[in-house]
């Protein structure tokens, strides 16, 4: 089995979806940020304060490249696609699928959220404009699929309908 990557924004829901795939397929699911933190010894907040993204992004990206293995779920952070490099290894080592969310909802989501250092300004333009700078990257995506409205379960359902199609899913 194929590698599978999910990419989106920030509040899409794509750790939960994850586990919850990882645990209808019976396949190992990885998060890039959980994993970053664990490396540094640090929170992701305290990663951005201490050594700034440049250095958050060189950790994510060397993550990701470490724990893309056949069978396995890779939930990704959602700048990891800003690095062209990123997607084209993620497109070459697997399928990627892209869990969109409307950045209304995405901010619903996270209004109680202190974890996300890109997040610390909720204006409705700023994540706005963050989410469409990001959205062609995003498409690039083997699929997508919109969460906004969804359960987990309707996502997940999609997901499994999408990959038993698909050949490579099978590799
Ligand atoms: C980021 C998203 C976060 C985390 C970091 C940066 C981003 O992950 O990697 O705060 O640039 O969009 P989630 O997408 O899991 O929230």
């Amino acid at each position: 089995m194929e590698t599978i990557f999910l990419t989106g924004f920030m509040g899409a829901g794509k750790s939960t979806i994850a586990r919850e795939l990882g645990r209808r397929l019976s396949m190992t699911v990885f998060d890039t940020d959980e994993l970053v933190e664990q490396f540094c010894q640090k929170s992701i907040p305290a990663i951005f304060a201490e050594e700034g993204e440049a250095a958050f992004r060189r950790h994510e990206s060397s993550i990701l490249r470490s724990v893309a293995k056949a069978g396995v779920i890779v939930s990704t952070g959602g700048g990891i696609v800003l690095d062209e490099t990123n997607r084209r290894f993620m497109r070459e080592h697997g399928i990627v699928i892209y869990l969109h969310v409307d950045p209304n909802m995405a901010i619903r989501r996270l209004k109680n959220d202190r974890s996300r250092p890109l997040l610390k300004n909720r204006e409705t333009a700023h994540v706005f404009r963050l989410m469409a700078s990001r959205l062609p990257f995003y498409l690039e995506a083997d699929y997508i699929v919109d969460t906004t409205m969804k359960s987990v379960d309707t996502v997940v359902d999609e997901m499994i309908g999408f990959l038993v199609r698909h050949e490579r899913f099978w590799a």
